[in-house]
């Protein structure tokens, strides 16, 4: 008798502790500092290893320097076939706040999906395909020291006589290539490569969205600075069919931003509000048909630029958080909930055709 009582005792003391582990190890994670890419790696696994039933990675391509690109998929599982939300950060490798916001993004969504019914609604409809940095060559190489720190671009070598490193990523993809807002030098921070998807990030990017085009609503990919949220496309002569609304979307954002700390964002697409520009990712989910495409350009407006002191991590990411949830909230309700009213209009359509029909025969 005493013994059962005593090792009950001990499950409980085991299990405590065991709480109070995990306890430490979610406190001990700092997001409202900066981390390297070797912390970062650690806690995506962290996310895994904390949430067996929503969280997985998966490995969709790979850096110049052959590390592998890793995405952390956010889903409950469903009986339904699930849409796709995609977010990348840190496909500039200064921009650190971009990273810091991804990470931030995934603890609110598993911190809030339990308790708040719209999150979870949406978590079953809708998985969200989480990429915390994308040029890890290149955001590595800016945690070097001192004066590798404003880096931007890949870690790829120029090609023939050129002795400059690197491409810039977000000119590099198969839309509108070459065609404004970039550099032939490969000397320059806008160089667009030898050629279109000459970067394995922007090659494995590009195929993971390509196999998955038909599933993915909306994309999101995060950089700073400047408080902007750009709209397809960065060529001043091309026009997205539903600007209209991809604006509407972005204003109400933009607005959903501004209740949280009182910041402003503008609204856009590059060539009004900052600069053409060709080969981004954001236009090339657009072109080939996914249909809710956006860029955040986060805080500041060149106070600190690309070193946003650490202290402005927790608001910069709390408000973007909210710009973000606003417009994946506009796209799933789009989606599930008008489609949803709509289906329920059609069937009580059909069964009065059907009362009529057997009353009239
Ligand atoms: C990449 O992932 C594969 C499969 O998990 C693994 O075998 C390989 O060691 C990884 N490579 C690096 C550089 O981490
Ligand atoms: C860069 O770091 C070196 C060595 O730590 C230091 O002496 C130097 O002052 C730093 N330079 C700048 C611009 O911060
Ligand atoms: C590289 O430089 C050499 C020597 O100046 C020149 O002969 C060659 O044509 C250059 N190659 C390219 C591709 O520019
Ligand atoms: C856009 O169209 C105008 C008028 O046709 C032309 O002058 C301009 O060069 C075009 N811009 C680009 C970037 O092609
Ligand atoms: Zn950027």
């Amino acid at each position: 008798m005493l013994q059962s009582i005593l090792s009950v005792l001990l499950i409980l003391t085991l299990e405590t502790q065991d709480r109070v582990v995990e306890g430490l190890e979610h406190r001990a994670y700092d997001y409202t500092k900066y981390h390297t890419m070797d912390e970062i790696s650690e806690w995506m696994n962290m996310m895994i290893k904390d949430h067996p039933d929503v969280v997985t990675s998966i490995i969709y391509g790979n850096t110049y320097e052959k590390r592998n690109i890793t995405l952390l998929k956010i889903g409950l599982s469903s009986t339904e076939k699930k849409k796709m939300i995609w977010m990348d950060c840190g496909i500039h490798a200064r921009e650190w706040i971009a990273p810091a916001f991804c990470q931030h993004f995934v603890k609110e969504i598993l911190g809030s999906y339990k308790t708040n019914p719209k999150i979870s609604e949406m978590l079953k409809h809708l998985d969200l395909y989480i990429t915390p940095v994308l040029n890890m060559d290149g955001y590595i190489y800016s945690w070097k020291d001192n004066t590798t720190r404003l880096w931007r671009k890949t870690r790829s070598p120029g090609t023939d006589n050129c002795t400059c490193f690197g491409t810039d990523l977000n000119r590099n993809f198969y839309a509108n290539w070459g065609m404004v807002g970039i550099s032939r030098d490969c000397c320059s921070e806008i160089y667009n490569g030898p050629s279109p998807l000459s970067e394995p990030e922007a090659k494995s990017v590009t195929d993971f969205l390509s196999d998955n085009r038909d599933n993915i609503l909306c994309f999101l990919t995060i950089h700073s600075y400047g408080q902007l949220i750009l709209l397809p496309y960065g060529h001043p002569n091309i026009t997205a069919p539903n600007e209209d609304e991809l604006m509407k979307v972005g204003l109400a954002a933009a607005e959903a931003i501004k209740a949280v700390h009182g910041m402003d964002y503008t609204v856009g697409t590059p060539p009004k509000v900052l600069y053409p520009n060709s080969g981004s990712s954001r236009d090339f989910a657009r072109l080939i048909g996914i249909p809710f495409s956006f860029t955040f350009e986060l805080r500041d407006k060149g106070q600190h630029g690309f070193k946003l002191p650490e202290d402005q991590i927790q608001p910069t990411c709390e408000e973007a958080y909210q710009g973000a949830l606003s417009i994946i909230t506009y796209v799933h309700d789009k989606t599930f909930v008008r489609a949803a009213a709509t289906s329920i209009a059609a069937t009580l359509w059909s069964v009065c055709l059907a009362l009529w029909l057997s009353s009239t025969i």
